[in-house]
């Protein structure tokens, strides 16, 4: 399987439980458990697709314009997705933010499949998109372990540009 294939697997996945939130009843119970599996496939896919993914064109030289849109609409969606959660534990409506989240993932996962993607086969050989899918799923993972503060500085130093970055994901390792 190479890289492509890996992310697109994850965004079907996302995709349909999307459909299923937005078409369940705004009081069936259920909302909780779909709303915490989005959650679960969709940030460690971020952190992950970030760090294998975004930050190995960046290392090449791809369009920065079109990595960098795809950085701004993860946090996008990651700021709907939280406040969705909020919402449900209050009780508030949580439908039309749920509409909002999916039309913002349907816009990005569209976006990755055509324009990134063609970035990304025009830079990579067909042995590096396999590598780069080992080490995706590999990364899945840890990021489901380590939970939510050290996500949000992962997603930030993912911005950073790589040589800063490194000497700050080195700072944070050496923390007592
Ligand atoms: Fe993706
Ligand atoms: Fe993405």
């Amino acid at each position: 399987m190479d890289i492509y294939q890996a992310l697109k697997k994850d965004h079907d996945e996302i995709k349909s439980l999307l459909d299923e939130l937005v078409t369940i009843r705004e009081d069936d119970d259920f909302r909780f458990i779909l709303i915490e599996q989005i959650r679960d496939l969709l940030i460690p896919h971020a952190r992950a697709e970030e760090s294998v993914f975004y930050n190995s064109l960046r290392a090449v030289n791809a369009d920065r314009k079109v990595v960098y849109h795809g950085f701004q609409e993860h946090m996008e969606a990651e700021a709907l997705l939280r406040s969705l959660q909020v919402m449900d534990k209050m009780n508030f409506s949580w439908k039309a933010t749920a509409e909002k989240l999916r039309n913002a993932l349907l816009h990005h996962i569209e976006d990755e499949e055509t324009e990134i993607f063609a970035e990304a086969r025009a830079a990579f050989t067909k042995d590096e998109a396999e590598s780069m899918c080992d080490a995706f799923e590999q990364l899945k993972p840890k990021v489901l372990e380590e939970g939510f503060m050290k996500n949000t500085a992962d997603m930030i130093i993912n911005m950073m540009p790589p040589r800063l970055a490194d000497k700050i994901r080195s700072i944070g390792e050496n923390r007592p």
